[in-house]
């Protein structure tokens, strides 16, 4: 493979060579769209770090569940709004909480979507950590009964899968076994395996109003130097029965998602999360980018790196884009 016998440039002369070469394709089946879900009826707060992304009521949730379903876009992800919040999160159990009424409401609208739910307390808890406190920092084992409860309620009101984000340990094997015990062994479990205490939430926090209100999350979520522990993470996840891994952010650790896919051969979701997307906004919005272009280049190295599921705020202005 020496110039001149070999010329790279042959098979970039004009777009269809260039389709023809193309290794890797995004698709609206790639994406999961999240979603805020907060009480009431006709709410439609924005959220102001990300544009075109809002608070939305159960029945205005649905509403956009089915226009990304008409997009191609094949699930969504629910995060909780609660109308109160306390030590122990309690609302995150409620029956007629925003979650677990979307749920319905999605699932009546659109049956055959995907309906994927957030289990973690940091939306639910007064403190704002993703777990209960005892001696000033986030108990384990305490915690993983609060999460069989509320991933057995999400499944009760009828979600199709659910994502703990917690970064506990143990507590995908605590789920799996609450969901079997419960009848619902069929019901499959996202984890976020490789998931790292980054500054790239941000955005997101003030969208579910769940920034710590003391310290941060680095006693549970993972340290960015990592690596070879991400791997630990995952392994440790699918041992406990998870049956997609997640690695969060995606970005600034496109590695890592590599390196998971590579070893585990298991299904690879990436979450580009909420301060990825605002970047990009703001940058674009200053005329500094081309918005458009660097989203589909940054959703194309998310997959490229090996992720086949792409939790994104893109997720609809992608798939439009995709479908011409
Ligand atoms: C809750 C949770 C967070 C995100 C997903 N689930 C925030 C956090 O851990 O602080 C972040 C998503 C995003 O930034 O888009 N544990
Ligand atoms: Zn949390």
């Amino acid at each position: 493979m020496r110039f001149p016998i070999y010329r790279p440039r042959r098979l970039r002369r004009n777009a269809t060579l260039r389709a023809m070469v193309a290794e890797t394709v995004l698709t609206p089946e790639d994406f999961i769209l999240p979603l805020f879900v907060i009480y009431g009826k006709g709410v439609k707060n924005p959220i102001p770090s990300m544009p075109g992304h809002f608070q939305l009521s159960p029945e205005l949730a649905a509403s956009k569940a089915k226009e990304a379903w008409e997009l191609g876009i094949p699930a969504v992800i629910l995060f909780g709004i609660p109308e109160h919040k306390d030590e122990v999160g309690s609302s995150a159990l409620d029956p007629d909480a925003p979650v677990q009424l979307a749920i319905k409401e999605i699932k009546e609208k659109v049956p055959e979507m995907v309906v994927i739910t957030d289990v973690c307390l940091c939306e639910y808890t007064s403190h704002g950590h993703c777990g209960i406190i005892k001696g000033g920092d986030v108990d384990n084992d305490s915690t993983l009964e609060v999460l069989r409860e509320m991933a057995l309620s999400h499944v009760r009101a009828g979600c199709d899968m659910v994502a703990p984000s917690d970064m506990m340990d143990g507590r995908v094997g605590a789920i799996r076994s609450v969901l079997d015990e419960g009848g619902y062994s069929h019901i499959p479990i996202m984890s976020y395996a490789a998931k790292y205490a980054s500054a790239y939430y941000g955005p997101f926090r003030e969208a579910a109003g769940s920034t710590p209100g003391f310290g941060d999350r680095k006693s549970y979520q993972m340290d960015p130097p990592n690596s070879d522990e991400a791997l630990r993470e995952v392994l440790l996840d699918i041992e406990e029965g998870a049956d997609i891994v997640m690695v969060k952010p995606a970005l600034p650790y496109l590695d890592i998602i590599r390196r998971v896919k590579e070893e585990t051969g298991y299904p690879v979701a990436a979450y580009n999360v909420s301060g990825e997307y605002s970047m990009i906004k703001a940058a674009a919005e200053k005329g500094w980018i081309d918005g458009e272009k660097v989203m589909m280049e940054t959703l194309l190295s998310i997959k490229r790196a090996g992720a086949g599921m792409i939790l994104t705020y893109f997720a609809e202005e992608a798939a439009k884009i995709l479908n011409g």
